[in-house]
């Protein structure tokens, strides 16, 4: 039993896809929470200052006295090497590996589609997953710079034309590829699933990375018997680098009805 809080981290608020699932899966966990959202995106960084934030953001939840870190962020889990994660005082799990692998089982016919910031599409971090555990697969992967933007803009109606416009344009050539699974490879993106949902088709499976990777962290928490005593009641905390006025705003969108906790700012 280990009954210190939960690490989650993320460039903005994409993460918070990952806090819902995890507070649904284990009510009685504490979960801190830190969206880096004076920096974001780091999706479009070189991959020196992507690593910097990362070590930025592990050192602050590990200040927090976290038993176990969740990089909730495509940019982050494509980035970080794994021979460094190993070396951190605690666990850390980036969420590429459990989404690849949910993707690989979900996919009938191999042809599998990515979507992710452009750090994350260039270091071919899912296509490599991917093809270990299914050397047929056929890979499309598409970055979509423009998708965290309008999101963390609030654009995410499922009839925004904005949204929908460079959803069509985006997807474009997955739909030629005839892909049936997508990985919804950044956090952010299952926010606007409907309308990605909507431009590819009923008949196409989207992996969302949030959920994966809470899943995951909900599997080894139990199989390293760390999960907390408390089954109910865990507490939620959030820290922002930028002004904590409007996470509500956007954070209600991501995490539903329900879930709150104290905002703070905290400065590096
Ligand atoms: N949620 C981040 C990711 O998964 C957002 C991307 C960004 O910061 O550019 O990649």
């Amino acid at each position: 039993m280990d009954n210190r809080p939960i690490g989650v981290f993320d460039s903005g608020l994409g993460g918070l896809t990952a806090v819902k699932e995890l507070a649904t899966l284990l009510p009685g966990e504490d979960i801190v929470y830190f969206g880096d959202t004076a920096r974001i995106p780091y999706g479009n960084r070189s991959r020196e200052t992507i690593m910097r934030y990362a070590e930025e953001d592990i050192w602050f939840l590990l200040s927090k006295n976290v038993k176990y870190i969740l990089a909730a962020c495509g940019t982050v889990s494509s980035t970080y090497p794994a021979e460094r994660a190993a070396k951190l005082s605690v666990p850390y799990l980036g969420v590429v590996g459990a989404t690849a692998q949910a993707a690989a089982q979900a996919s009938q016919s191999g042809r599998i589609g990515i979507i992710g910031t452009k750090a994350t599409v260039n270091s071919g971090s899912y296509a490599k997953f991917i093809q270990t555990l299914r050397p047929d697969a056929e890979i499309t992967a598409i970055a979509c710079p423009l998708f965290v933007p309008v999101i963390e803009a609030g654009r995410i109606a499922r009839d925004d034309l904005i949204t929908t416009t460079l959803a069509k344009e985006y997807l474009a050539p997955l739909k030629e590829a005839g892909v049936d699974t997508l990985i919804l490879g950044c956090t952010h993106y299952p926010i606007i699933t409907d309308i990605i949902g909507d431009v590819m088709g009923p008949d196409v499976t989207l992996i969302n990375s949030g959920r994966e990777g809470a899943h995951c962290v909900h599997q080894h928490l139990g199989t390293e018997d760390m999960l907390s005593e408390k089954t109910e009641g865990g507490s939620l905390s959030f820290y922002v680098s930028d002004s904590p006025d409007s996470f509500w705003e956007i954070g209600k969108l991501f995490l539903g009805e329900g879930l709150e906790g104290p905002v703070e700012q905290v400065r590096f």
